[in-house]
């Protein structure tokens, strides 16, 4: 097998990723909405997210300096295909997927009513020239969630988490309670 190939193939071994929607405001006010599974937590309140260089959340990113990273719902899973697609510059995708903006607390970029948790995050750094895309790096600095989707058993929380709208080699699934579901969605395709 040659490398290239082998490294793709040790990706299956990899757990799946967690799909956030990275929200922003272009210096001309208007909004975005887009889906991210490049994406992790860091040690501290540091988020990062592997966006290719052509995004318009890059843009707005570098604009502005600001975003909201969101965790979002299985049921929303069509919302979030549609704000996938690849809008003009300045067409909001809330509009677009019928997704409901709300106003953040400390930042101007749009908060997701229908997430599960909102991270209101200012912009740290961007590490340029991954391949065709960058790493940015984003500082939490408020969250936002129903304290009632919180319980006392850490693992009960995380398994019993409607959050899991992960992304694996372009298909898209969910785990709910612990259990994967194949949405049907084919990343290529939208
Ligand atoms: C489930 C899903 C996950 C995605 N993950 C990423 C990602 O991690 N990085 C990226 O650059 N694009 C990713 N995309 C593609 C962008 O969301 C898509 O190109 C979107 O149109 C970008 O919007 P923007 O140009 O308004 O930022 C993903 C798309 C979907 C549907």
């Amino acid at each position: 097998m040659e490398n290239k190939e082998k490294i793709e193939r040790s990706f299956l071994l990899l757990p799946p990723r967690l799909c956030v929607m990275v929200s922003t405001r272009g210096k001309d006010g208007s909004m975005n909405s887009a889906p991210y599974c490049e994406f992790s937590k860091l040690y501290g309140n540091f988020m990062t997210i592997g966006m290719d260089k052509k995004r318009d959340s890059l843009k707005n990113l570098r604009e502005t300096k600001e975003c909201v990273i969101s965790l979002i719902p299985i049921g929303i899973a069509d919302k979030i295909s549609i704000s996938g697609k690849p809008y003009p510059y300045g067409i909001s995708e809330f509009e677009k997927a019928g997704l409901t903006p709300i106003e953040a607390e400390k930042v101007k970029a749009p908060m997701i009513d229908e997430a599960i948790v909102n991270y209101e995050c200012v912009l740290h750094g961007i590490f340029e020239d991954v391949g065709d895309s960058v790493v940015v790096i984003v500082k939490i600095i408020r969250a936002h969630f129903d304290d009632k989707l919180i319980n006392e058993d850490e693992m009960k929380t995380r398994m019993g988490s409607d959050a899991a709208y992960h992304v694996t080699k372009g298909r898209v699934f969910c785990t709910i309670k612990g259990k994967t579901v194949d949405t049907g969605i084919d990343v290529k395709k939208i």
